[in-house]
């Protein structure tokens, strides 16, 4: 098994707020996260799928044509907007990094081609800060 990795990227504002908390309780848990006026990230999104080279490309899956699928049905989404207000698979989550990774996962599994098998995103908030998903099991 082969595993291929493509690297993406877009920036997006969110908050975390819990509505059925007071607003001292979610700065108590969220901190600057929660500031009402919201805030943005840079993410680095990294897709691997895995699979058998073929014989004819030697290739796992034409990268550029995974590149599309991720900017077509991922970053076309995502990219400059409120992940809290404009993102239909967000809608009424929590946007967090944990809850958006399981929401790019659910959303690129149902386009990516039969035959090429999604294994993990990995998705980065900050440089130091990242979530990894490999569905569930
Ligand atoms: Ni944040």
């Amino acid at each position: 098994m082969v595993y291929l990795t493509r690297l993406e990227h877009f920036n997006a504002a969110h908050k975390l707020y819990n509505a059925g908390w007071t607003p001292e309780k979610n700065e108590q848990v969220f901190g600057k996260c929660a500031n009402e006026n919201w805030h943005g990230h840079n993410y680095e999104l990294y897709v691997t799928v895995k699979g058998q080279p073929s014989p004819d490309t030697g290739f796992v899956f034409d990268v550029k044509q995974l590149s599309l699928l991720i900017r077509e049905h991922v970053i076309e989404k995502v990219d400059h907007l409120n992940l809290n207000m404009d993102v239909d698979f967000m809608k009424g989550k929590m946007c967090s990094t944990e809850n958006l990774a399981i929401g790019i996962w659910n959303e690129l599994k149902k386009h990516l081609p039969a035959g090429v098998q999604l294994h993990g995103i990995k998705l980065y908030e900050t440089p130091r800060i990242y979530v990894e998903y490999f569905g569930e099991v």
